[in-house]
């Protein structure tokens, strides 16, 4: 295959993108007809993380007989604000994309025209929307993406990240469990804003801390309410069509709080399950307190989850405070679990975070930090 025949393209006519979301509706448009479908992808693009050019459709395009080209293969970046920690440096602002939809239609598969449309979306990727960024800047930003096809990536250089994540069944749950009367929901928006923002300065100088230590330089995705209004607009979305409780509606609690600490939360309306999104812990806080707070706030993530029907609720390992291990907080659950949820240490078979590095392999090494669910959108 020669490459003057394909070429990669930004989407940004209406009825072409619109024709890339028919064409993977069939991969992502579970228990949503077309229709809604549609209206999913549009209120996505409307949502504040995916304003200021930040959302870009790409699209592989193959050049015809008749000379006409035709659209083979699609994939979306998101454009996220993330943190750069570079040793004797302050923490910066860095790019990093999130990568999505990356789908080729049923009859043109095992073809290789991902290959070549994840081949040249890389190289464009390396300086693509960085304007005023120096060549040294450049070469500490990157892309993230969740794999559902395994170590498929893996030949674009992108890297596994620890993908274990503290899983509870509720399939066993007779009656619904109580709400701790010690936390507090999260319900608003300002709500939102202010512990995301306590998440931000805190992430900020736990960098600046772990990489002046260490000498590994670090990126994270910020992890603040713009950040996380996709995940949030996605259920709220989705929760009036396919809510399994009736009257269907929108989710009106996104998180708890407890002794200073929370968790935030997606309710996965597609997928039939509950995920935290953050779990954050002032670092005054010591290692008693805060499995204390984390089980308290998983009770008040099972109350939510068994309010929606959910029969799985699952925390990611990356997501958790830095005070406690995965293992730890499920030692701790098992202690006191609630009736009829079981818990486990399990590694996802699917959406497997991935970073790759653009401009090639970083000399002096990266690591993305805060690799959790509240990356992905
Ligand atoms: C994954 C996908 C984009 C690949 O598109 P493609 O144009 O066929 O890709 P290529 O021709 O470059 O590579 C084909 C290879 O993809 C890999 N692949 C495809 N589906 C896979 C899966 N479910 N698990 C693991 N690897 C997979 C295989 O290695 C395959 O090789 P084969 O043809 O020898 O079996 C396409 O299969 C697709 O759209 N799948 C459904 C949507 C999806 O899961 N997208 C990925 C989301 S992270």
């Amino acid at each position: 295959m020669t490459h003057d025949k394909y070429q990669l393209v930004n989407l940004t006519l209406k009825e072409e993108v619109r024709q890339c979301h028919e064409n993977n509706y069939t991969a992502w448009g579970k228990g949503l007809d077309l229709d809604d479908y549609l209206a999913r992808e549009q209120n996505f693009a409307s949502l504040p993380a995916t304003q200021d050019g930040n959302l870009t459709y790409w699209a592989l395009k193959e050049k015809q007989d008749d000379g006409s080209w035709k659209i083979m293969c699609s994939m979306e970046t998101l454009r996220r604000p993330a943190l750069l920690k570079v040793k004797g440096k302050p923490v910066e602002e860095t790019v990093c994309f999130g990568i999505g939809s990356v789908f080729t239609p049923p009859q043109n598969r095992g073809k290789g025209y991902a290959k070549i449309m994840l081949d040249q979306c890389s190289k464009r990727l390396d300086d693509w929307q960085m304007d005023g960024m120096s060549e040294s800047e450049k070469a500490k930003t990157s892309s993230v993406l969740w794999s559902d096809v395994n170590d498929y990536y893996k030949q674009f250089d992108y890297e596994l990240v620890d993908v274990r994540e503290l899983q509870f069944s509720l399939k066993g749950l007779e009656g619904a469990p109580e709400w701790p009367s010690e936390v507090e929901p999260i319900t608003t928006q300002d709500q939102i804003t202010k512990v995301s923002g306590r998440d931000e300065a805190q992430m900020r100088l736990a960098l600046d801390r772990d990489t002046e230590k260490d000498g590994i330089s670090r990126m994270a995705i910020v992890p603040n309410a713009v950040a996380h209004s996709t995940t949030f607009g996605r259920a709220k979305f989705l929760g009036p069509l396919l809510s399994k409780v009736e009257p269907k509606q929108a989710p009106s609690v996104f998180g708890a709080i407890h002794n200073e600490c929370f968790m935030l939360w997606t309710q996965d309306f597609a997928g039939g399950k509950h995920t935290a999104i953050r779990v954050f812990a002032p670092l005054s806080l010591d290692k008693h307190q805060v499995l204390e707070s984390c089980h308290l706030l998983i009770r008040a993530a099972l109350a939510e989850a068994a309010k929606w029907k959910f029969e799985k609720f699952s925390v990611w390992i990356q997501d958790l405070p830095e005070q406690v291990t995965i293992d730890e907080v499920l030692e701790h659950y098992n202690k006191n679990p609630v009736n009829g949820v079981s818990a486990q240490i399990y590694s996802r078979p699917d959406s497997w975070g991935m970073v790759r590095w653009h401009r090639g392999a970083h000399p002096g090494g990266i690591e993305w930090a805060y690799a959790g669910k509240y990356g992905w959108f």
